[in-house]
């Protein structure tokens, strides 16, 4: 069946605030219209991933480390992604494809070539209508991290060198795909990277905000 809503992916490195963001967008439509949800760990089986992938404790494999998240996205995106989407809902994933190009192609250098076979025969063609990359500094980045207090993730242990990896990554595929991708800087106070979002979003399709101004944006 042809896809009939909208897809919106929201990517960045570690503490560059897209979870905020995608909150708020999701938040600002409305349940009836739009889904959010996150990878990993945006289904059921997908919990259970990514309490493995997290785990400091866990020492898994590159490999392995790449096959889990691509497991993941096949589990989201066939059982969650797209049936919300045929069924016309604005779906908003925090994470999706260019997170596995940025952290485990450019940062932990498995071929790109093999990631987007793999994602092809995921994503049967799907791919999101707008990315949102919020782009920062890794150093600033890590300093917002620790001062969330929260214990570090596996992932967010890596180096800062890794982080510049993950970063330059980003910003090349989104340069490579300049209609897809928007890029924030996300150091920018957190209503106008909403109003930023809001005015991209509605320019994408009008129909998107309804009635409501993009200048109500302040309860996005
Ligand atoms: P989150 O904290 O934004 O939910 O992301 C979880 C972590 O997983 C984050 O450190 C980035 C990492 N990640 C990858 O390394 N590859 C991926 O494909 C995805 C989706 C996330």
């Amino acid at each position: 069946m042809p896809k009939k809503g909208l897809l919106i992916t929201f990517e960045g490195i570690d503490g560059s605030g897209k979870t905020t963001q995608a909150s708020r967008l999701a938040a600002f439509l409305g349940q009836d219209r739009a889904t959010l949800t996150k990878e990993p760990g945006g289904t059921p089986v997908g919990k259970t991933l990514r309490s493995m992938l997290l785990d400091p404790d866990l020492s898994i494999d590159p490999k392995a480390e790449l096959l889990l998240f691509l497991a993941d996205r096949a589990q989201h995106v066939q059982t969650l992604i797209r049936p919300h989407l045929e069924a016309g809902s604005i779906v908003i994933v925090d994470r999706f494809i260019d997170a596995t190009v940025a952290y485990q192609g450019f940062g932990l250098g498995h071929p790109l070539e093999l990631i987007a076979s793999i994602h092809e025969k995921i994503l049967e063609g799907m791919i999101p209508d707008r990315t949102f990359l919020f782009d920062i500094d890794p150093q600033k980045a890590r300093e917002r991290i620790i001062s969330r207090g929260d214990k570090k993730t596996s992932v967010e242990n890596r180096s800062e060198e890794f982080f510049q990896r993950v970063r330059n990554g980003y910003l090349l595929t989104a340069k490579e795909q300049p209609g897809r991708f928007r890029v924030i800087d996300a150091l920018l106070p957190q209503d106008e990277i909403a109003r930023i979002i809001l005015a991209d979003l509605e320019s994408l399709d009008m129909s998107l905000m309804g009635n409501r101004p993009v200048r109500e944006s302040s309860s996005c």
